[in-house]
């Protein structure tokens, strides 16, 4: 697995000694990329630089992914390639951070005991401090406390495109999927008091962030021991009085809480994404009991279709897991059909992996062949790809407006942005196009997972469209 994130960074300052430059990896999810970034800010307020090469670090670390094995794996094995350095160059400070140091935090210790810092996903805010307690040490030192609060005050956007910032609103989870190492390595859910967030969301704004995305592991669960009343909807209706913030969306959200109060806030809130990542599974009520997700297939088609009733067009994107279990090839088919019901824009799908510790691999056979989980997986993608494609089409011949991003990664005689419903749209590069603008797209061509046209209008640093045709 390639490292899934960069942040932004300037030129080497060569003034910054080599004991203050900081190479940084990231694997996971957004929440992890996020903690990178606080977890730079942090250090940055010290005097360290980040670079894009292990060889001109003097601190290297891995912000690492637990929630299947190939991943977990792959960190452990990248760090091991520093071993001979450190030998080499015992100043070098090796550091694990994230959802695998929490998770294995002993067994690292004992496997890896040239690795200085093993910090979990609750006490990063200790970084700088434990990076120079790691100086004079010669044994791993772990911190891997998890009911420490976790104390930053964020000032600025570290993340790769200045005009888009993450802005956690909550962190762990209480449900008990069977499958999901999340709980353990997150630890149980805690809110951010409103007030905080708004607060953070107006810094950003400042420092000339225009879209946010608010992250939780369930996201929409957001508010709970925050007292009565407070829920995301909170957020959404705060987020839609802070001038600067042109659009925001939430993600991972669980069904289970999506309640028709934050459903009326997202169809009342026009800064609010017409998109929806909302998880599924599975399509079979049996898989779903088993995986202990708490609702049914009917219950999350109720939920679409309260959803749709407020926000005909949103956007759905969801997750499947494919060989959990037990799954027959029954079971596997509603899975098939469900695509088909709910018509999902987009999706991802994951081959089961027993996770040591949870309930599905502690008590439960891996059961499915390789082989099925690949064809499942296959099978599945196929289906989300013909729905996506039916979806895009409805766009030929309309216009989108889009943040523009930047040249498209495979085409740099292209530029890519992206439109309110999350969709990615392409057009032919043009003089004028700035990233981090407004610009309105005519689609002329689509892909299962892109919009193809021309731009129609000159970039703008607002919206440009009335927000009923964004
Ligand atoms: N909090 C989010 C997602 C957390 S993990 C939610 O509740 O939906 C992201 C995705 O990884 C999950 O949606 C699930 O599809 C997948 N996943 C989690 N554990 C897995 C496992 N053990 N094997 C395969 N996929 C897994
Ligand atoms: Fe994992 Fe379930 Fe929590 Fe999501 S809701 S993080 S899948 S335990
Ligand atoms: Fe991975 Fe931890 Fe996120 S296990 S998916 S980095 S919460």
């Amino acid at each position: 697995m390639k490292p899934t994130y960069s942040m932004q960074t300037v030129e080497v300052d060569e003034a910054v000694p080599k004991s203050r430059r900081v190479y940084f990896e990231v694997f996971g999810c957004q929440m992890n990329k996020l903690d990178a970034e606080l977890m730079l800010e942090g250090l940055m307020q010290r005097g360290y630089q980040l670079v894009h090469d292990p060889e001109e670090a003097g601190v290297i670390l891995y912000n690492t992914c637990s929630v299947r094995e190939r991943a977990e794996e792959r960190a452990v094995m990248r760090m091991t390639s520093f071993k001979r350095r450190k030998k080499e160059e015992p100043e070098l400070i090796l550091g694990l951070t994230g959802c695998v140091a929490q998770h294995k935090q002993e067994e690292l210790a004992e496997r890896a005991p040239w690795i200085d810092l093993i910090i979990g996903t609750r006490e990063f805010d200790r970084l700088p401090d434990l990076i120079d307690e790691a100086r004079g040490e010669s044994q791993s030192i772990l911190a891997t406390e998890m009911d420490s609060p976790l104390e930053f005050v964020r000032q600025r956007n570290l993340g790769p495109q200045p005009w888009h910032a993450f802005v956690s609103v909550m962190r762990g989870c209480d449900m008990v999927c069977t499958y999901c190492i999340v709980p353990t390595t997150r630890g149980k859910e805690v809110s951010r008091p409103p007030e905080v967030i708004l607060d953070e969301v107006r810094r950003l704004a400042a420092d000339g962030v225009q879209e946010i995305t608010f992250l939780g592991q369930t996201v929409n669960s957001y508010g709970k021991r925050l007292g009565a009343g407070v829920g995301l909807d909170t957020l959404l209706r705060g987020v839609e009085e802070i001038d600067g913030i042109h659009r925001c969306h939430f993600i991972t959200s669980h069904p289970r809480f999506m309640r028709p109060k934050l459903i009326q806030a997202m169809a009342d809130c026009s800064k609010v994404m017409n998109y929806l990542h909302l998880p599924v599974q599975s399509g079979s009520d049996s898989m779903l009991a088993r995986m202990k997700r708490t609702y049914d297939r009917d219950f999350y088609l109720k939920c679409i279709e309260r959803l749709r009733e407020k926000m005909p067009d949103i956007t759905l994107a969801t997750d499947f897991i494919v060989g959990f279990p037990g799954e027959t090839d029954e079971e596997f088919e509603e899975s098939l059909s469900l695509v088909k019901e709910v018509g999902f824009d987009s999706g991802y799908v994951f081959q089961y992996s027993p996770r040591p510790g949870t309930v599905s691999a502690d008590h439960l056979v891996d059961d499915i062949p390789l082989e099925v989980k690949k064809e499942r997986n296959h099978l599945l993608l196929d289906a989300l790809h013909t729905s996506g494609k039916a979806r895009n089409d409805r766009f030929l011949g309309r216009t989108v407006e889009v943040i523009a991003e930047g040249p498209s990664r495979t085409d740099p005689t292209r530029w890519a942005g992206r439109a309110r419903d999350h969709r990615i749209a392409i057009w032919p590069a043009c003089p004028d196009d700035k990233a981090g603008s407004f610009a309105v797209v005519k689609v002329n061509r689509t892909s299962a997972a892109t919009l193809f046209g021309e731009r129609v209008d000159g970039p703008s640093e607002k919206p440009i469209l009335p927000p009923e045709v964004r």
